[in-house]
């Protein structure tokens, strides 16, 4: 079936189908949701859903675009995501975006729970023109992501600065610009670039400077009356908005967060394969002898997700529900870590003690995953909790467990 194919059959069903067809589709109004299990398709007609609906507000009738144009232009960029990564695909931006729609409406800045905006609080802020640019963000901010790369010519390209994140911009914008969307995302140049910018904010080695910035803007908002300008304030808020978007699946309900950590641990330990056979140094997080999913996830959520999540919800205390989830993931992970050690322990008192002993054991990844399929390896004995210290508090500007790596 051809895209154009899937386009038409679309249309049909939206001619032809009653209102009740479309509840085959996941509930994007839940944050259980997830786009594991749904194909290309489905994942086309979910993002299709999230606009339709957004563009119905009557404050964005002035954004006139069709169905078909609508259509076409999720089409073209769902296969501009390159589906053989196992994590930066298209189902990954699907899930950015129903986080962001799932945010956006428990703020109460979307009409479509009982959640009501009050105009006292920071969000506000944010208009429907906001809203829409920053939905757009969210579903194009990791297009044509390479997964894994032998080497940078982008940087070149890009000047070394939030490469990736660049070209998930540009390639996005051609994509409006193709199908007539640009014009309609603002009709002035700060709003067009709103949507760029709010892109740029999820290259996560400046995770830290805008944690920092939202320390200041939660002070800001609670304790002092001075208030930067109006779009200052509005930037920062889609920025923060789309970083937690992005990096949400560590505050989704347990079974999702720990899929999608496999696949993004999939996605790393290929890249560490890579490095090896091309006879590059690879970091511990990429390499499939060293890496254990516990011990990144852990580290993931104490020193990188948690900090903005905690620091959002000072500003915008609606999302408090999801640092919780987190923390509750976070006991769930160190309880797997203990029973893993516990399982160690076992492991060493039955095993031989002699150190020249080979013996086959399965590397971190597998014996803590029930889902995932990696192969067995042949290593002497799974990687000590001390070969990896966890980070302190000194090493929070050099998070190792997300990819900061890429400059
Ligand atoms: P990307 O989606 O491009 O931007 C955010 C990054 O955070 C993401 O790539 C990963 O590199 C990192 N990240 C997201 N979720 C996790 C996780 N659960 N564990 C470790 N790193 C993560
Ligand atoms: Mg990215
Ligand atoms: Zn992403």
């Amino acid at each position: 079936m051809t895209n154009k194919d899937i386009h038409f059959s679309k249309l049909l069903m939206d001619v032809y189908a009653s209102p009740t067809a479309t509840l085959k589709y996941p509930n994007i109004s839940n944050w259980d949701f997830s786009p594991f299990g749904l194909t290309e398709q489905d994942l086309i007609h979910s993002v299709y859903l999230v606009f339709d609906q957004v563009l119905k507000l009557p404050e964005l009738y002035h954004i006139s675009i069709t169905q078909a144009q609508l259509y076409d232009f999720i089409i073209d960029l769902a296969s501009v995501y390159h589906n053989q990564n196992p994590y930066h695909n298209f189902a990954h931006a699907v899930d950015v975006l129903q986080c962001l729609f799932y945010m956006l409406c428990e703020l109460g800045v979307l009409p479509f729970t009982n959640k009501f905006l009050q105009k006292s609080k920071p969000q506000s802020l944010l208009r429907p023109k906001d809203v829409f640019a920053l939905l757009i963000a969210a579903i194009g901010h990791d297009a044509a992501h390479p997964g894994i790369n032998s080497s940078n010519p982008l940087a070149t390209l890009y000047n070394d600065k939030s490469v990736l994140e660049s070209l998930h911009a540009m390639t996005l914008f051609q994509l409006l610009n193709k199908h007539g969307i640009d014009r309609l995302v603002g009709d002035s140049k700060s709003e067009a670039y709103k949507v760029v910018s709010s892109i740029l904010a999820t290259d996560m080695s400046l995770h830290n400077d805008y944690v920092s910035k939202i320390k200041e803007q939660a002070n800001r908002f609670n304790n002092t009356n001075s208030h930067l300008d109006e779009q200052d304030e509005r930037n920062l808020l889609c920025s923060a908005l789309i970083k937690c978007a992005d990096i949400s699946n560590v505050a989704r309900p347990f079974h999702w967060g720990t899929k999608w950590a496999e696949l993004l641990v999939q996605e790393f330990i290929s890249q560490g394969d890579l490095e090896k056979q091309m006879g590059l140094p690879v970091l511990p997080m990429n390499d499939r002898t060293k890496v254990v999913l516990e011990d990144s996830q852990i580290n993931f959520i104490k020193f990188v997700a948690l900090d903005l999540f905690q620091n959002v919800a000072n500003v915008l205390n609606e999302i408090e529900f999801a640092a919780d989830q987190m923390k509750k993931n976070l006991r769930r992970w160190e309880s797997r870590k203990k029973n893993i050690e516990y399982e160690q322990e076992e492991f060493d008192i039955v095993s031989n003690s002699s150190t020249t002993h080979m013996i086959m054991v399965e590397t971190g990844i597998k014996r803590s995953s029930s889902s995932l399929d990696l192969q067995h390896h042949d290593v002497k004995r799974r990687p000590s909790i001390e070969k990896y210290p966890v980070n302190n508090t000194d090493d929070r500007d050099a998070p190792v467990y997300c990819q900061c790596s890429i400059q």
